[in-house]
């Protein structure tokens, strides 16, 4: 295992200043159980057998890397790649951690899973893993996101699961953890909280991230045999970050340099973009220390972007920490960008992004230019069938993008 991925994070779940627990009273001993019972399990044969066998017959892993070659040449400039996430089973990164978290609630004899969800690729994923053992699923998820994303709320219902909408305030992700931490809160004796990206309380930023550290592992991997060399540059976009956090840690102890992609909506302005590195303050969000896009009260402000899985006003721990050291370089790339490399992957590769993935994309097609000769390769966290609808009907097949 890496020597950065051991050392982080501290017993208590600190990455440098950001991360730990903040938990109201009765939540304690639950998260202290869910500590204790991955502190086993992640040391566990049987756990670590088990769920390679999943990955290896359930999911389809190990997605491959494919040279994007008419999209290299289209830059003009880095050659261009992309780790296929897409292709994992259920269409995203998402059902890495959920198969896992689905492993650790039956370890733990709890009989539900429940979560929030943006994009509905988590709750996908989580429904998935649900009915795979046999257990109950509660998906909260804003009405926005509902209305955006209606493909996958007929698929979380045809997999089995409750789907419980988010009608108050922003009416999308950061109301969807609410909703489902106050659900939680009744029912933590039975059910899992299963947070899905590296954000929460901890052990959850940790247990995301070792859970996700699949991709980096096999990516480095992958991009040797095919290339003989490391990337010169890897990328992901960064929502709660655990796609991001997947892929860097397979790179983290080399010297590759590491993009992470916020979105940057439509305008600098407060409420317009979900950009929580670029424009962000240190703060807490939902039970951890990390950055945050605050209001004029010191509250999780609204944020905006084309993408609903990105869609936060807080990022993991990991991810701020990271930001600090200098270790990872944050950027980020707007709902027109990202529109525009939705277009183009589609046309040129054939393989249609998710809008959150295409934000990474956008930044490998921007930054390509600036290194002839060197190569970027890009998490495509998932496939864009969700978002077809709703990017044709508001922004027809690209014309003038
Ligand atoms: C395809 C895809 N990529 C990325 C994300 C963002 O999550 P994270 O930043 O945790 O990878 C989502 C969230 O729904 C997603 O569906």
């Amino acid at each position: 295992m890496s020597a950065y991925l051991k050392s982080h994070p501290t017993r208590e779940g600190f990455f440098g200043a950001y991360g730990g627990a903040m938990l109201p009273p009765p939540l304690v001993p639950h998260f202290a159980a869910i500590r204790e019972a991955y502190d086993r399990l992640s040391k566990s044969a049987d756990f670590i057998n088990e769920l390679r066998y999943i990955r290896k017959h359930f999911q389809g892993r190990p997605t491959p890397i494919s040279h994007l070659k008419n999209l290299s040449a289209i830059c003009g400039g880095a050659q261009l790649y992309a780790k296929r996430e897409d292709l994992n089973h259920t269409g995203a990164h998402k059902l890495n951690h959920c198969m896992a978290e689905g492993l650790l609630a039956r370890f733990m004899g709890k009989t539900k899973l429940m979560a929030e969800t943006g994009a509905g690729q988590h709750g996908v994923a989580l429904a998935t893993a649900a009915a795979y053992f046999g257990m109950e699923c509660e998906i909260h998820m804003g009405e926005i996101d509902i209305a955006k994303e209606a493909p996958n709320v007929t698929r979380m219902k045809l997999l089995g699961a409750t789907v419980v909408p988010v009608s108050f305030g922003g009416r999308s992700l950061k109301e969807a953890v609410d909703s489902c931490f106050m659900s939680y809160m009744s029912q933590a004796d039975t059910a899992l909280f299963a947070i899905g990206s590296v954000v929460g309380p901890h052990p959850f930023p940790m247990m995301v991230r070792d859970f996700q550290h699949v991709v980096g592992v096999e990516a480095r991997e992958q991009f040797l045999d095919m290339t003989g060399e490391l990337p010169d540059i890897v990328t992901a976009c960064v929502g709660g970050g655990s796609n991001a956090m997947g892929i860097f840690s397979g790179f983290i102890d080399d010297d590759v340099a590491l993009y992470g992609v916020e979105p940057c909506g439509t305008s600098s302005k407060l409420g317009e973009h979900a950009a929580t590195i670029t424009y962000g303050v240190d703060g807490e969000i939902h039970g951890f220390k990390t950055m945050v896009l605050k209001d004029a009260a010191g509250e999780p402000a609204p944020v905006h972007t084309i993408a609903s899985g990105l869609d936060y006003p807080g990022v993991g721990p990991e991810h701020a920490y990271l930001h600090r050291t200098g270790r990872v370089n944050y950027t980020g790339a707007d709902d027109k960008e990202a529109l525009g490399a939705f277009f183009a992957l589609s046309r040129h590769e054939g393989i249609i992004p998710a809008l959150e993935s295409a934000h990474a994309v956008a930044f490998a097609m921007r930054e390509a230019k600036a290194h002839p000769g060197k190569s970027i390769l890009i998490n495509l966290s998932g496939r864009g069938d969700k978002d077809i609808d709703y990017v044709t009907e508001n922004h027809g097949f690209g014309e003038g993008l």
